[in-house]
């Protein structure tokens, strides 16, 4: 695998959603490249949620596909979770990791990961879907409280800059041991021996696993499930 991620940046005033665009686009990019939208006409977030696009924010999507295994897509989220924890930290901002990937400060969401891919064991693609609330000032209050770089650190932000910072952070991570990088993710995640409702019953989250699963445990069962089959809503 070619470890070297932003070779290729194409940067878009408007589209629908970056996902979108790269997922019909993707025999004719590169391994790698990244394609950033100003703004998202259609921004989507996970479980169908929408992801509001206003101007200011920064929004892009990144492609992986060479050689990627289905098993691997969990590592994905570590990496792209992990390199938005790091950017934060550059910037004085403490932040945690709301399994699996939304990274929150002060409690509040401050970025969104949507990854998608096509193709059995091994993959045609995987796209990972960044939004990072950056200029924004004020949000609509959702399923979740959001946060911004400017609500947090009372200034504007040149997009380019934290774009180009993130990159840089994401390229040296893709080249590291991934166990460390899954402990650095396991330190930042804020839901272990939190209490969760799972299929009617309250659990309680044991670990996470290195594949992505989580395991949950109340005192009748164990239960080992797969991130995809699990929504933590409630530990907002
Ligand atoms: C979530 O937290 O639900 C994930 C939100 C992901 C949003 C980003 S913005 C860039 C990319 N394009 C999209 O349509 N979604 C992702």
């Amino acid at each position: 695998m070619i470890y070297i991620i932003g070779n290729d940046i194409k940067i878009f005033d408007k589209l629908d959603s970056t996902n979108n665009f790269v997922k019909q686009n993707y025999t004719n990019l590169t391994h790698g490249s990244v394609v950033v939208a100003k703004l998202q006409s259609d921004g989507r977030g996970r479980r169908d949620n929408t992801w509001t696009s206003e101007l200011g924010n920064l929004y892009f999507s990144i492609l992986f596909k060479d050689d990627i295994d289905r098993l691997n897509i969990f590592k994905h989220i570590v990496y792209s979770s992990i390199s938005v924890i790091r950017l934060l930290k550059i910037h004085y901002i403490d932040a945690k990791i709301k399994y699996p990937n939304d990274c929150l400060a002060d409690n509040k969401k401050i970025t969104g990961i949507l990854i998608e891919s096509s193709g059995s064991s091994i993959l045609d693609y995987v796209i990972v879907g960044i939004g990072i609330n950056i200029n924004q000032d004020s949000f609509i209050k959702s399923d979740f409280t959001a946060t911004s770089f400017k609500m947090i650190l009372g200034k504007d932000f040149l997009i380019n800059d934290i774009l180009n910072e993130y990159l840089d952070i994401y390229n040296k991570i893709l080249k590291m041991d991934y166990e460390v990088l899954f402990k650095e993710y396991l330190d930042c995640s804020i839901v272990i021996n939190k209490h969760i409702n799972y299929l009617g019953e309250k659990y309680l989250i044991k670990s996470i696993e290195k594949d992505g699963s989580i395991v949950i445990r109340n005192k009748s069962s164990e239960r080992r499930v797969a991130y995809s089959k699990i929504s933590l809503k409630e530990l907002y």
